[in-house]
This record gives C-alpha cells, structure tokens and sequence, in this order.
C-alpha cells in the first residue's frame, strides 16, 4: 500500500487528479491511500507534495512499542532520517532514537538520507518510507519566467492537474486553443505527445519559444481553428474567454461548435476549463458529451474557471 500526502489547498482536485491515473483511491483528510505501485505516475501528480510506501499502522499509545517492534534494519540503506507530519508529542529526535537502537550500523543524515522514514499522524499513525519528495519544478514555469510571459496562461501547478484529470498515460494530448503553451510544456515534460492549435500565429510562435526554452520533446503546433481539429486520443484546453479582439462571434457559438466537433473527434477523455459566467452544461448536453466531473477554481475577484471532465 502507498501512501501520497496531499496539498491541502484543492482537495476535490487533487483526489480527482490521483483516482484518473491511479484507479480506486481512498482519502482522510489530505492523506490518500492507493494500491497502484506505479512510482512514475505518482511523480506526475500536481497536488501530491510526498509519495510514501506504509510499513505499518499503529496509534499515539502503541507508537513507541510499534517503533521497536519493526524491522528496520530491512529497509535501511547507509543513513536515515526521521521527520514527522501532523501533531505528535514526541519530537523527530526521541521517535528517531527507537530506530537508532534497531540498526545494526546507526547513522544520521538529515540532508541526504539513505532512509528517510515519515511518522504521518492523521486519524491514526501510519510509518512510512519516503519514496519521492515533489521538488515543484512546475514553479520554474510560471508565466513571469517564461521567455515568453502571458497573462492567460494558467499556473503550470493546474495546467499539470488537468493534463493528469484526463487519465492519459501515452498517446497525444490536444489542446486546440493552445496560446502560449502552458498546457503543452507539462504535457510533454510529462513524456506525452503536445499538439496544439491556435488561430493566432503570434501565440503560436510564443508556445515555440515557451516549449524550446523548457526543452519539451516532439511537440506539434498548428495554425488553425480549435473547434475543427480532427481525431484526438485526449484533449486538454483552456478556452478562450471572450476577451480576445480575435474571437469575433459570440462566445457560446465558438463553445457549441468547439463541443459538437469534440463530440466527433475525442477518442478517450477530455478536460475543458470555461469561464463561469456560460451555461456550460446546457452547452456540454447540446453537444452530446458527458461531464463526468467538474470543480471550481477561483482566478480572480471576477472570474472563477469551471474545469470539467468530459466523455
Ligand atoms: C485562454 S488562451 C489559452 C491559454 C493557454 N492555455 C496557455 O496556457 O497559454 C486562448 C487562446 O485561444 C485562441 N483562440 C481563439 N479562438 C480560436 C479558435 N477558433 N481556434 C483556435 N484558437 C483560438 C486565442 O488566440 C488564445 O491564444
């Protein structure tokens, strides 16, 4: 069984995010529990900040006993550390000692640690083996650091979420209102294939910069409409919101006619993220397609964006 420690802030999202890739998953609080033992998928996980093997589960009384109890010399390699998550009365150093008595060669490293050992305290204590502590790479991408900046562009944390939300594991992502590219670089730095298309050829040269610049692979981008793009294996967008001097008809039209093509053209899932202000789910029905989840996620005093999950 392993062990994935949430980010607290989008909950729903980050369950949603874990179940896509990693089947049935159970959650307390900001603890999620899962069987799937597919290291690489668990790294990809936005909202996921550390990815733990249980070694056993025990309470505040039997905690030491427990400690002592365990063979810890089968999972330690040269050095370990002991850090704690959530509330406990013992502190990191007294835990640690219980293992220390355990090993056969004893040594503490609390910079680069052989064995790092995590005691979680949720409802009950679950001792875990760190197996993957997420770095946040995803901040070097935001907008600002980008060759090329755009205020539209979604923080690279939630462009990754909904890449993950579409369940894709191989095969080619679609954006078809790609922009500058946000949604393209997680997707390929992901190790899937990024297409994108976009009306507006100065977008697209920016997406190019923005994806050479974080040296994304094998990625495509295509001058043309978004709502004719043909067969796509996943499809993953951000619409765009009507701000646009480019968009000349009326917003729900482009929607209806971007649905109605998806409809036709979707092999397998996709995440679309609309403003909130459009009746999205008479739009999504019209069209034929199914929302099999959605969210809300706040931008601004003025603009919360529905992501939503489409079959
Ligand atoms: C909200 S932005 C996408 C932002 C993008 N997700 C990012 O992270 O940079 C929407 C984009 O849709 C493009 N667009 C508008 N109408 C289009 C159409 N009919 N076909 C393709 N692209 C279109 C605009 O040029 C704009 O770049």
């Amino acid at each position: 069984m392993n062990l994935l420690l949430l980010s607290k802030e989008k909950l729903d999202l980050a369950k949603a995010e874990a179940e896509a890739l990693l089947g049935k998953v159970k959650v307390e609080d900001n603890i999620l529990f899962t069987a799937n033992e597919d290291l690489n998928l668990m790294k990809r996980l936005a909202f996921a900040n550390k990815v733990c093997r249980l070694l056993f589960v025990t309470d505040k009384k039997n905690l030491e006993k427990d400690l002592q109890k365990f063979d810890w010399n089968s999972i330690y390699k040269k050095s370990f550390c002991l850090r704690i998550e959530g509330e406990l009365l013992k502190n990191e150093a007294q835990l640690a000692g219980f293992v220390w008595k355990k090993l056969k060669n004893p040594k503490v490293d609390l910079e680069k640690p052989g064995t790092r050992i995590e005691i979680i305290a949720g409802k009950k204590i679950y001792c875990c083996l760190l197996l993957h502590e997420s770095k946040k790479d995803y901040l070097l991408r935001k907008t600002h650091l980008r060759p090329m900046p755009h205020p539209t562009s979604l923080h690279p944390k939630l462009a990754k979420a909904l890449v993950n939300l579409s369940g894709a594991v191989k095969g080619e992502v679609v954006d078809p209102f790609c922009g500058s590219g946000g949604i393209l670089m997680e997707t390929g730095l992901m190790g899937l294939k990024a297409v994108g298309y976009d009306i507006d050829k100065i977008m697209l040269k920016m997406a190019d910069k923005n994806l050479s610049y974080y040296k994304v692979k094998g990625y495509k981008l295509i001058k043309g409409d978004g709502t004719k793009i043909p067969k796509a294996d996943y499809v993953v967008t951000d619409l765009p919101y009507g701000r646009s001097s480019k968009i000349s008809e009326k917003i729900e039209t482009l929607y209806s006619k971007f649905l109605k093509n998806l409809k036709k053209a979707l092999r397998n899932k996709a995440v679309v993220v609309f403003p909130d202000n459009v009746n999205y789910r008479k739009l999504v029905k019209g069209a034929g397609l199914k929302i099999e989840k959605e969210f809300n996620y706040y931008i601004h005093k003025s603009l919360t964006k529905k992501i939503t999950v489409l079959r």
